[in-house]
């Protein structure tokens, strides 16, 4: 079974990159479910209704989302009406929308989870007890799992990893939109990255303008974020696992 994760999409031009390549490469690699974080894809920031559609067109299967998600307004209403679209499990239980969501991948019923880490983030409940209380609400309704760390630090993304190896198939870290060279096999076989990248333009700054970001740190004051033109990539994680949903391997990709 192989599993596609790619980082954060940054803007409506990196929507319609994935659906240029998603198709092809799912149909090249043989792959199962692909999970896209969508929390930057409107502007950068958050995500509305017509631009999860699109993404959810371009092939994404199962759309995480991260700290930027309630950005748009109408986002809360789509969330309740789409369950393949989750938020952070450690938000708030009145929060719309739900941390995970159990989907078919390859006849495997697939428990797809998400949450936030606590480091440097918004205060939320504790991400480790989060992922606990979603193995154990859906106990007997999955046969594996597999969990985006929405976080900036990456001992807190390895610590969850590790935590939970063996009980989750894949662990992914995402936010700080740069991929990281540590794709590995933990011990009891779950496979992780510490973070995917993102899937945005080439030159910029996590996808937002060069000179808006360095204006940003040089001022300090309050900048508005945009998303240069120009050359786009993704990145990404490719898990393979086998019959018993145990890593094999774990690859960082980019499309
Ligand atoms: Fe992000
Ligand atoms: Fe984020």
């Amino acid at each position: 079974m192989k599993i596609l994760a790619i980082g954060d999409v940054v803007g409506s031009a990196s929507i319609d990159y994935l659906a240029r390549k998603l198709g092809a490469y799912r149909a090249a690699n043989g792959v199962d479910l692909i999970c896209v974080n969508g929390e930057n894809a409107t502007q950068g920031h958050g995500i509305v209704r017509s631009d999860a559609d699109a993404l959810f067109r371009a092939g994404a299967d199962v759309i995480t989302t991260g700290n930027h998600v309630w950005k748009w307004r109408e986002i809360r209403e789509y969330m309740d009406e789409v369950p393949t679209i989750i938020r952070p499990a450690n938000y708030p239980d009145a929060c719309p929308g739900s941390g995970c969501v159990i989907v078919d991948a390859a006849g495997a019923r697939t428990l797809v989870m998400n949450v936030s880490g606590l480091v440097y983030m918004d205060t939320l409940s504790d991400p480790f007890d989060a992922v606990e209380k979603m193995l154990r609400d859906n106990a007997g309704r999955y046969d594996l799992a597999v969990l985006d760390v929405h976080a900036e630090a990456t001992s807190e993304k390895a610590a969850i990893a590790r935590a939970f190896d063996g009980r989750i198939a894949c662990v992914w870290g995402t936010h700080t939109h740069v991929q990281t060279n540590d794709a590995r096999i933990l011990p009891r076989g779950t496979g992780f990255i510490t973070d995917l990248g993102m899937t945005g333009p080439v030159d910029s700054i996590l996808g937002i303008d060069c000179g808006v970001i360095i204006n940003k740190f040089r001022t300090r004051m309050p900048v508005k974020f945009t998303v240069p033109a120009g050359e786009i990539s993704a990145s990404g994680a490719l898990f393979t696992l086998d019959r018993s949903f145990r890593a094999v391997s774990v690859e960082a990709v980019t499309l």
